[in-house]
């Protein structure tokens, strides 16, 4: 069988199924689940400096069989309760990757100090949430402004960075540059689209909160654009985000220059278990492709430089 194991952003993966951030819970039982479905890592639901609820329901809308609406409006325990679950994951064994957002650079440091405190091997940055007001695509989509959240974090930490970027913005590779300026070990692309959905009968949007983020199979071309135009205008590694639903849409990503990819929405309509399908049929893929080892698969189809 094909050898999955890759080294991304300074981390060694025994394979590159990452959980997404935000997806199956946020309790360490379900970080600790993920993993023993045979996750390579997974990373924290999005944590801020204090609890929040979240939005009203409804939050979260299918989309027929082609992805996820959602606003969920970042609910978290807050950075003071949430060490407790990244423990019991630990304890599980689990490689954790904490997902922190912030309204400023000051702020994305102190939450990324205390989230590396944790015992995670790396902090991913939410810059791109589509619909939180002050937060995530707010914070995100000025280049400057990225650059000086990264380095800010960079020079708190000591855990590799993981910037994940917005497609919602008129150049994503530009943001990514940003990023890498500012010191990133890596860019996770993309994010959820920001959209909306109407009920015609009531008049009003279907979610609670109006403007959501789509995911899922309906946007794995706007993804592969992206990682494609990322990996041209960066030298770190890039993590492919959006509508991986089998193990050759996540080939598709590999080979658009991703290292690895995130998981999201499959792990929604298809359970847990997608983590060890993905493995086990990425592998017999490359097996068939006659690639011996992911690495090998990384950005194959861009011309060779
Ligand atoms: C939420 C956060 C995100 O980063 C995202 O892409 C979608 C939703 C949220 O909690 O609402």
């Amino acid at each position: 069988m094909a050898d999955l194991s890759v080294r991304c952003a300074g981390v060694s993966l025994r394979n590159p199924f990452l959980l997404a951030s935000g997806i199956w819970g946020e309790s360490g039982d379900s970080l600790a689940g993920a993993w023993a479905a045979g996750a390579g890592a997974v990373i924290t639901k999005s944590i801020g400096a204090v609890p929040r609820p979240g939005y009203p329901n409804p939050t979260i809308e299918t989309y027929e069989r082609w992805g996820l609406l959602n606003a969920m409006g970042l609910p978290n325990p807050g950075i003071g309760e949430y060490p407790r679950e990244i423990d019991l994951a630990r304890k599980a064994g689990a490689t954790i990757i904490g997902s922190v957002f912030a309204g400023d650079a000051e702020e994305f440091a102190r939450l990324a100090e205390l989230m590396a405190r944790t015992g995670v091997v790396a902090v991913e940055l939410n810059l791109s949430c589509p619909h939180a007001e002050g937060f995530g695509t707010e914070v995100g989509s000025d280049p400057e402004e990225v650059e000086r959240i990264v380095r800010a974090v960079v020079d708190r930490v000591k855990v590799p960075v993981i910037a994940k970027i917005t497609p919602n913005t008129s150049d994503p590779a530009a943001l990514a540059s940003a990023a890498e300026h500012g010191g990133a070990a890596a860019i996770s692309a993309i994010n959820t689209l920001r959209a909306l959905a109407i009920d015609v009968r009531l008049r009003r949007p279907v979610l609670a909160h109006g403007l959501g983020g789509l995911s899922g199979a309906a946007i794995k071309p706007v993804g592969l654009a992206c990682v494609w135009q990322i990996y041209e205008e960066v030298s770190i590694p890039v993590i492919g985000v959006g509508g991986i639903m089998t193990a050759e849409d996540a080939l598709e990503y590999i080979m658009a220059g991703a290292r690895s990819v995130e998981v999201g929405t499959a792990v929604t309509f298809q359970g847990i278990d997608v983590f060890g399908r993905l493995a086990h049929d990425l592998s017999a893929l490359l097996d068939e492709l006659g690639i011996a080892r992911l690495e090998d698969a990384v950005a194959a189809a861009h011309p060779a430089r």
